[in-house]
């Protein structure tokens, strides 16, 4: 098990429509939405990188160029920024083209989140990976994925997030039972199900965006039925890992405490934004004054 490489890939599927922002994502994919002065993809890249994972696949499908934009050179704005001296501008935009190795593949049919890590197959190889879902943001100063491709060293199978949720809440997740593992931080997933309904949900430990997966699990994607909302579910293959025997098999999980900003829905993603514009540098110090002001007027 400590004959592995060292993980290096990260996998995060950007293809879905978007259709909860309609109409500001009919041209513009959803990934691209400003959280305060940074696309949300931007966060999700730069946690790659931050946690060793400088070869980033994104899987992306129609209408996603601008995603492909925005991790690329800008010649002539850079050039207009340098004859400005706008060094601070300058540093902003170099901190989107300077992030890791970016690669792209489509999908495509949206058949699922299982069915958009499968796409990977061909890129990631037979090492483990990671897959980080774009509309999880995790804060920077709290320590999720580095954990995680820690336990799948140690264990050698794959490693979920699981995050304590209000159990009215679990339908909208994955769900997992799990039991401790003796003196260690994280624990044994003894089984998965996706999206369950409140009454069938098994805990209220839900799935998070961030996994690292054994590459075992491209193996079982490709048999994998489509389940929940008929589409391949990668909580279903995840599923048949924790349940199977033999090399690359087995599930554990990290319970993470930390802060999650979801900007997968328009009122979790106006949270995120104030969330995050609090603690910035440029306009915090105002923010909080006038937020506290405006609350006084609802
Ligand atoms: C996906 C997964 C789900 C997980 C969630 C986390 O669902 O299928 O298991 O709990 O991400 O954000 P989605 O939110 O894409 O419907």
């Amino acid at each position: 098990m400590t004959s592995q490489k060292k993980i290096t890939k990260a996998v995060i599927p950007a293809a879905g429509l978007g259709t909860r922002f309609l109409p500001a994502t009919k041209a513009m994919p959803k990934e691209m939405l400003p959280v305060v002065d940074r696309p949300a993809i931007q966060y999700v890249v730069s946690e790659a990188v931050s946690a060793g994972l400088s070869d980033v696949l994104m899987i992306t499908g129609r209408s996603k160029r601008a995603l492909e934009d925005h991790f690329d050179r800008v010649p002539a704005l850079e050039q207009n920024l340098i004859e400005k001296g706008d060094e601070e501008r300058l540093r902003l935009v170099h901190e989107a083209t300077g992030l890791g190795d970016i690669h792209y593949v489509r999908q495509q049919d949206p058949k699922g989140l299982g069915h958009a890590v499968l796409c990977a197959k061909q890129h990631v190889g037979n090492q483990p990976f990671a897959v980080l879902l774009g509309d999880d943001l995790i804060d920077e100063r709290d320590e999720l994925l580095s954990t995680m491709i820690a336990v799948q060293e140690q264990t050698g199978g794959s490693v979920i997030a699981l995050m304590e949720v209000e159990p009215e809440n679990i339908s909208a997740y994955g769900c997992a039972d799990v039991s401790d593992v003796e003196d260690s931080d994280y624990v044994k997933v003894n089984r998965l199900v996706e999206k369950p309904s409140v009454e069938d949900a098994p805990s209220n430990l839900a799935v998070i965006g961030r996994y690292v997966l054994h590459p075992r699990v491209f193996e079982v994607l490709e048999h994998t039925e489509p389940g929940r909302g008929n589409e391949i579910q990668l909580t279903d293959a995840l599923q048949e890992l924790a349940a199977a025997e033999g090399e690359g098999s087995g599930v554990h999980a990290v319970i993470f405490r930390g802060r999650r900003y979801d900007t997968g829905d328009k009122l979790s993603y106006l949270q995120a934004i104030i969330t995050l514009a609090i603690d910035h540098e440029e306009i915090g110090e105002r923010l909080t004054p006038w937020l506290k002001d405006f609350a006084q007027t609802l």
